[in-house]
């Protein structure tokens, strides 16, 4: 029996509950909220897609009961507020960073084997939240980030290339952030040929432009974060998870030396399999690529250091 909880039934959490569902990843998915009625009436609603989808997975919601939620394989936390049109992921700090500590101190209560997916924003500041706060092995805490950003990347090159998304290979380490993430164009692949060999520098330019602000332009358009990718995305990390699949994904976690950088939770190359991250993936990055890893890492940093102003660490 395998059981996964979703705290934070709103958008995103209900999305990454229902693929989670629908593609029958876990037997068991709670959604959890503290808004009443919310998280039971969204896992009603979803339970009566089952015979129309064809799915066999359990979705039970609750009100802020962490009891209902107990031996979880995963949890994932979604908790928190999203973005508004013009705010920065980093602007979420302040509120949603007491959110996430108490979430996961709960959700580990009644599961202290859990691994935690972490979504919430500022990701890679709530990762390391995590990590510094919850006293678990690093393997067991992954900020969903760069699962999401991949994804966004592969989308745009697609378009560029006018092609399947899914014949396209690319990855984006780095932040989790407008300026700090890093699609690489050099190891983006359509069909095994180098991305750089049929686009031209400019149009790679605008992907590369595209992909960093892709959740503000959803934002924008939509005036809120975001769900259907970042569902999809935690969902897709908490697969590989649970089904000890050992893909190879961009996440967001604990680094003790590797990419020269230690005492941050940022994006890099993990494969991901039933003991959370089995390994981190060293990727031979040019001098360019690196000098953007050590930026990216400059800027998670100053937002980590909000976490001690603000007393949450
Ligand atoms: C995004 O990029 C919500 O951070 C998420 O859309």
């Amino acid at each position: 029996m395998s059981k996964v909880t979703v705290v934070g039934a709103g958008n995103v959490g209900a999305t990454c509950a229902n693929v989670l569902a629908f593609n029958e990843v876990a037997d068991e998915v709670i959604m959890l909220d503290v808004k009443e009625g919310v998280s039971e009436g969204k896992a009603m609603d979803m339970m009566q897609t089952a015979q129309l989808l064809g799915f066999d997975s359990t979705l039970v919601g609750c009100t802020n009961d962490y009891a209902k939620t107990a031996n979880s394989d995963v949890v994932v936390i979604t908790s928190g507020i999203p973005r508004k049109p013009g705010m920065t992921r980093e602007e979420l700090i302040g509120v949603n960073a007491g959110i996430v500590k108490t979430v996961a101190e709960n959700a580990l209560k009644y599961s202290p084997n859990a691994i935690l997916v972490v979504i919430s924003n500022p990701m890679d500041t709530m990762t390391y939240l995590a990590l510094k706060s919850l006293g678990l092995p690093k393997n067991r805490i992954i900020g969903m980030g760069g699962a999401l950003d991949s994804s966004r990347f592969k989308y745009y090159l697609s378009q560029a290339l006018g092609c399947n998304a899914n014949e396209v290979e690319g990855l984006v380490i780095g932040g989790h952030g407008d300026t700090t993430m890093i699609p690489l164009t050099r190891l983006a692949t359509y069909k095994g040929t180098p991305v750089s060999t049929l686009l031209s520098a400019e149009k790679l330019e605008e992907v590369v432009k595209a992909t960093m602000v892709g959740g503000a332009t959803l934002t924008g358009l939509l005036g809120t974060s975001a769900w259907y990718a970042p569902g999809a995305a935690g969902a897709y990390v908490v697969e590989s998870i649970i089904h000890n699949q050992k893909k190879l994904v961009p996440c967001s976690v604990a680094l003790e030396g590797e990419y020269g950088q230690s005492d941050i939770c940022i994006g890099v190359p993990v494969i991901l399999g039933k003991n959370g991250v089995e390994s981190i993936v060293d990727l031979n990055l040019n001098a360019d690529e690196k000098a953007l890893f050590t930026k990216s890492a400059e800027a998670v940093r100053k937002t980590n250091d909000v976490l001690k102003e603000i007393n949450v660490l």
